[in-house]
């Protein structure tokens, strides 16, 4: 049986843990079966955006499954940190962002699950921490290298080395959610009426804008603008350029159509 639910919201897809009982947490089936909806997800030319959400209101996802893992042999958690990384890749490199809508707790390898994601939004009530020092181990989901990159080598430090727990305002003052969800609206919901200007607009430009901005991450000021440079070409090329410019002049919305 499936642990992940796939839905299409129009141009968007909700991707959801369904693993309440265990607060969402990941275990080997779980991050195989990312791996697989996310292979699909990516080569599907219709969606713009996937919002990532785990069931129920107490947990996005409480991280490694330590009933799995106590009985794993030192092999076999090797196989689970590689595992993490290829199967979890697509959510910072799909050709459209994904938005983790946080709807609970964010621990450990769940906030690591979150930070993958190119953008995060949280429930008021949403709870965010790295606890893996506590458990004699390191974060072992990339959380050690995107969360620097994220808030900054001392706040990352910090938050991995005392293991704090963070409220949602407070991981928004860091910069490590994007948005706090107002009180009464459901993270989901809010997520996607938040992602509106990527849904109507132009998937070129989505796409050149994310290969851009995701390459800062990764390369030198030279070779970023170099980036830059080429992603913009996609734009310069595209219908969905030509009608921006006619819809400007004609003082009319313009209608993307993604080519
Ligand atoms: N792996 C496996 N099972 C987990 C789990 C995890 N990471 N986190 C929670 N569960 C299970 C609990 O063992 C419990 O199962 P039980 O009913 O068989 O006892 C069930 O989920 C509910 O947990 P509970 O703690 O009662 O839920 P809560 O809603 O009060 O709190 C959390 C939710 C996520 C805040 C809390 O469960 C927690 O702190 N979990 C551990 C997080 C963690 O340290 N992750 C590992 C980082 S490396």
């Amino acid at each position: 049986m499936s642990s992940l639910g796939v839905v299409r919201r129009g141009h968007a897809a909700l991707v959801t843990i369904e693993r309440p009982d265990r607060r969402n947490a990941l275990d080997s089936a779980t991050v195989g079966e990312l791996g697989r909806v996310g292979r699909e997800l990516v080569a599907d030319p219709e969606l713009r955006a996937v919002v990532l959400t785990g069931a129920g209101e107490r947990a996005f996802c409480a991280g490694a499954d330590l009933k799995e893992r106590e009985g794993m042999t030192d092999e076999a958690v090797r196989a689970m940190l590689d595992a993490y990384r290829s199967e979890l890749a697509w959510l910072g490199n799909a050709p459209f962002p994904v938005v983790a809508a946080l709807n609970g707790a964010a621990l450990g390898g769940g906030l690591e699950l979150a930070l993958t994601c190119d953008l995060r939004v949280a429930a008021p009530h949403a709870v965010l921490g790295l606890p893996e020092t506590s458990l004699g181990v390191i974060p072992g989901a990339g959380g050690t290298q995107r969360l620097p990159r994220l808030v900054g080598y001392a706040r990352a430090l910090e938050l991995i080395l005392l293991g704090t727990r963070l409220d949602a305002d407070r991981a928004l003052s860091l910069g490590l959610v994007n948005r706090v969800s107002p009180a009464g609206t459901h993270v989901v919901e809010d997520a996607l009426a938040w992602l509106a200007p990527v849904l109507d607009g132009s998937p070129i430009a989505m796409r050149a804008a994310l290969t851009a901005v995701r390459a800062a991450t990764r390369l030198s000021l030279d070779a970023g603008l170099d980036a830059e440079r080429q992603a913009y070409e996609a734009c310069l090329a595209s219908e969905d350029r030509r009608e921006a410019l006619r819809a400007f002049a004609e003082k009319r919305k313009p209608a993307f159509r993604g080519r």
